[in-house]
Order: structure tokens, then sequence, then C-alpha cells
């Protein structure tokens, strides 16, 4: 399976912090944005990654990613040049998909669970059709929304409802079979012009092939498109690796867990970031590793 990051986005919502540098390299508590989705296409065992990113804004997700050697994956980068909506991203990189599943997943958004690895290797081991997750909030006119029949079967999925017919949000985070491509090329600009990720989910549903996953309260799903939504995350990401002495979004860290690198290469990471507290972290890792 490939995994893309749509990291595209403007970030106007932002403004004007996010004028100079885009939205998903912004920090969240102690981390760049963008490590969080990324760590979710880890955490799923996905080393073949494309990075879609704005135009003419390569070189300084380069500079941080690299080519993705340091996490122990492969890392690509393509400019989406207008921003024509999510559904883009599987155009833009249908090259890179091929004849593969894919799983995408949004630049700003942020997964958090002492399951999510279970939760995705198993979306992940999905052959067919598509999966994607529904998570509870208060407020959900701001996303896509699923309404469920009496049974809890997934019957629809609207974009930003006015009257939304659930509090059960899709996140951005997405597993597809190969068809999703040619899909997402019948998909026609919604109201707002965009090419809605919610078009293609409703078309996997009315063939019948669209899993919903609902997250449990175990899980915790961060937005951070406005400046409000943004501090809570970074709040709650400082709160939560304070109670539990873990890293969220380690990336090292998951890639050593999941074999993509060694100790050594965990070792020399760890030193070159030994001045910071992620760096003590990751040497923490080894010594713990050496102890058991
Ligand atoms: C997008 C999707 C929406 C999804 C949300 C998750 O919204 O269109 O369905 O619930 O991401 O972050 P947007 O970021 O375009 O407002």
């Amino acid at each position: 399976m490939k995994g893309i990051v749509l990291a595209a986005g403007k970030g106007t919502r932002l403004y004007p912090i996010t004028r100079p540098i885009c939205k998903p390299l912004l920090p969240v508590y102690d981390k760049p944005m963008i490590y969080y989705p990324l760590a979710a296409l880890l955490h799923a065992g996905i080393t073949d990654i494309l990075i879609i990113v704005p135009p003419n804004d390569q070189e300084p997700f380069e500079k941080l990613l690299g080519d993705g050697r340091n996490y122990g994956v492969h890392i690509t980068y393509r400019e989406q040049q207008v921003q024509r909506g999510i559904a883009d991203a599987f155009m833009i990189g249908e090259d890179f998909i091929g004849t593969d599943s894919v799983c995408l997943v949004l630049g700003d958004n942020i997964f958090y669970g002492e399951h999510l690895t279970q939760c995705l290797m198993k979306a992940k081991a999905q052959t067919t059709g598509a999966t994607v997750f529904g998570y509870y909030v208060d407020d959900p006119r701001a996303f896509g929304v699923v309404e469920f029949d009496q049974t809890g079967k997934a019957i629809s999925i609207e974009e930003k409802p006015q009257h939304p017919k659930s509090n059960y949000i899709v996140p951005g985070l997405y597993f597809y079979d190969n068809r999703v491509v040619s899909l997402a090329k019948q998909v026609k600009p919604s109201a707002r012009g965009e090419l809605e990720i919610t078009s293609v989910n409703n078309a996997y549903l009315d063939m019948g092939q669209l899993r919903v996953v609902t997250l449990g309260k175990d899980f915790t799903w961060f937005d951070t498109g406005n400046a409000d939504s943004l501090n809570s995350a970074a709040n709650a990401i400082k709160q939560i690796q304070a109670s539990t002495g873990r890293q969220v979004a380690c990336l090292e860290e998951i890639a050593f867990q999941n074999h993509f690198l060694d100790q050594a290469a965990l070792l020399r990471i760890g030193n070159e970031l030994k001045m910071t507290n992620y760096g003590q972290y990751i040497l923490g890792l080894l010594q713990a590793k050496s102890e058991q």
C-alpha cells in the first residue's frame, strides 16, 4: 500500500502566520505538524510515501524530511499547482499509486490512541473497498458527516452540512483500493468548487464498499485548522506526553518499532539531536531496549 500526505493547503484561516510558511510545517507543541499525519502512515506500516506540497514550496519540506531515510521510509514530493480539492490527490498521485492500494492522510490531521496501530493495520489489511473512520464531535458542521440508519450502518456522508444528521465526522485519514483513482476522476466540483473527498467516499458507499469504523473514546483526533484548534492540539500533545512519558508521533520510534530503522540508525539520529528532549527521548529508547 502507498501513502499520500496532502500538505498543499494555504492555511488561510491562520493568516498572517501561514503567509511565509505553509501550515503543515508549523509547530504543534514540539514537532512540525506534518510529523503527526506522517506518524499515522508509519503506524500503518506504510513506507512508500508521496507528500503533495503547494507550488514552489517543496524545499522546506525536503529540508525537514529529506528522502525519508532518517525514518526508514521513502518519501517523494509533488506540487499541487491549483487547489482543486482533496480528491485531486489521486490524480496528482496516479503514477505514484500505480496498481497499488493507497492511504491518504491530510497534512493537518492528528490522530492519537493506544490502539491506533492495530486499528490502522486492520484498515490496511482490507484488500477491496474503502475504509474511513467516524469520530464524535460536538459541532460537526465544518466536516464530512456520516448518517447512520437504525442498525448503525452508514447510509450517507454530507460535506459541511448546515443540519448534520449525526455527530460523527469523517477525519482526514482514508484507505482505498486502486479503484479510487478512476472514481476520483469522475468527481464533479462541489458548490464550493472543490473535488470533495466526500464524493469519493459516497461513490464507495453507493457500491456497498465503504466501511465506516467508529473510533471510541480512547481515540483522540485533532483538527488544526484555526488558531484555537491549533493551540488546543498543542496543549493536548504536551499534556499527553507529560502524563504518559511517551512522545506522540516520534517518527524514529515508530520506524524502530516497525523495524524500518535499526539500533545503529537510531543511535546516530539520537546523537544528532541530543541537545533536545526529542533526541534524549530517542537515546532513551535504546537504553530501555538494552535493559530488556
Ligand atoms: C476536509 C474534508 C472533510 C473532513 C475534514 C477533516 O475538510 O473535506 O470531509 O471531515 O477535512 O479534517 P476541509 O479541511 O476541506 O475543511
